[in-house]
């Protein structure tokens, strides 16, 4: 197979790589090479304006203020839930909460919906999902006894759908799954999953941390129940979140923590609650992540996923096309629809000495179990490591790390 990638580019990628001021570090004397997207995202300098602006000039606290600068803070915070709702295709702002991230997100509707669930419903899962959507739910099991069902992946790393039919019984209460696989790169086929779980009237959760920087994802028409889903790894800020939440379902979910902002009016002997988004939002949120995300929305927009998501699939056949033709690689996760992900174990070398050596090249990758313990389990594996593109990367990168694998291996042959 040949990809044009390395000779016609059809994406400016140097335009893209000069509006991200970190990929001019040196990283151990080398250009900084970064394939850790899966991990974290850079930050375009829009996204560092946007948030060095807001505490250089705005920086009030939302929902309380009647001065100007905390009017300012509302009104960008706003702004930024109306981008998010935009980016989503959700219907109503009501229905985007922030959160501190995919895992505070995923929590809430652990404790929030789940307060709902009794011994013996059951959660259905997948065998490549990450930590944060695994672990919830074994809490909520070991609160009010609801059971995991656990739907198994082929080898190459493809959820068996005629499994996941079978698995979703009368007593499933919520499917949720990974929109794509951190670890693999699978990307799942998310309207099929819709369309199973709702013909048995169950609810589908969309755990998008690595899906919303990589394809366009539409809640409207995707059908989800719930989608969450990290500024981080969206080119935004740490430390902010979104759960998408269709208004039904969440105007019937308790509040998931007390504070201010969530009320409506508090006595000591009973305290009523705000209406939505406040309701599922206590304290004073992360204002400027916010308004960082909101900016990160932007850029991304301004490019457009189905563009990035072109680039990313020329960059991923490229990659792969080269790693797999390295003796001793093997590839972990190669379903046939995939993310840019590129998780490998080579021969004779540990996978943190993958990622140490590369790192001395100046090259960027994670070595470990990828916070999915049972998906390394699967693939009989203690860990991997994971080169993860984003569309900054280049083909040029993918070259160097082609040439610097057979340097690692030749160091413990
Ligand atoms: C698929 C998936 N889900 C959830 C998470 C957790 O995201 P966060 O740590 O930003 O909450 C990650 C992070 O790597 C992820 O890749």
């Amino acid at each position: 197979m040949t990809v044009d990638v390395v000779n016609k580019p059809n994406f400016d990628v140097e335009a893209v790589r000069r509006d991200f001021p970190i990929l001019g570090t040196m990283a151990r004397g080398k250009p900084l090479i970064y394939l850790d997207n899966a991990a974290t995202t850079l930050k375009p300098a829009a996204v560092v304006e946007a948030v060095t602006n807001y505490y250089l000039t705005s920086s009030g606290n939302v929902h309380r203020g009647v001065h100007y600068i905390s009017e300012e803070a509302t009104r960008l915070y706003e702004e930024a839930r109306e981008k998010v709702r935009r980016f989503l295709g959700a219907s109503a702002p009501e229905e985007i909460i922030f959160t501190s991230g995919t895992t505070g997100a995923i929590n809430l509707v652990a404790h929030s919906f789940g307060t709902h669930l009794s011994e013996g419903d059951e959660i259905v899962i997948s065998e490549m999902e990450h930590h944060s959507n695994i672990v919830p739910w074994q809490l909520l099991g070991e609160r009010r006894g609801v059971k995991l069902k656990v739907c198994p992946i082929d080898d190459r790393g493809a959820l068996r759908m005629e499994v996941l039919a079978q698995l979703i019984g009368p007593r499933t209460r919520l499917v949720a799954v990974a929109a794509i696989s951190n670890a693999l790169g699978t990307i799942n086929p998310l309207a099929q999953i819709v369309e199973l779980a709702h013909a048995k009237g169950v609810p589908v959760l969309f755990d998008a941390a690595q899906a919303v920087a990589h394809m366009p994802l539409d809640v409207t028409k995707l059908g989800c129940d719930f989608l969450a889903f990290s500024s981080h790894k969206l080119f935004g800020p740490t430390g902010v979140g979104v759960l998408y939440g269709r208004r039904e379902l969440l105007e019937k979910m308790p509040p998931f923590m007390g504070g201010g902002d969530m009320i409506r009016t508090v006595s000591f002997e009973k305290t009523t609650y705000a209406d939505l988004p406040a309701k599922l939002e206590a304290g004073t949120p992360d204002i400027a992540g916010v308004i960082g995300l909101g900016a990160a929305i932007d850029y991304v927009t301004g490019i457009g996923l189905t563009a990035i998501s072109a680039y990313e699939q020329e960059l991923l056949a490229y990659a792969t096309e080269k790693l797999e033709t390295l003796p001793g690689l093997r590839l972990i996760g190669t379903a046939a629809h995939k993310a840019a992900v590129l998780s490998f174990e080579l021969a004779g070398v540990h996978p943190h000495d993958v990622g140490s050596l590369l790192d001395a090249e100046g090259i960027a990758v994670r070595a470990g179990h990828h916070c999915a313990q049972p998906l390394m389990r699967r693939f009989g594996v203690p860990a991997t490591a994971r080169a993860s593109l984003a569309f900054y990367n280049t083909a040029a990168e993918i070259d160097a790390l082609a040439r610097a694998i057979p340097k690692v291996q030749a160091l413990f042959a």
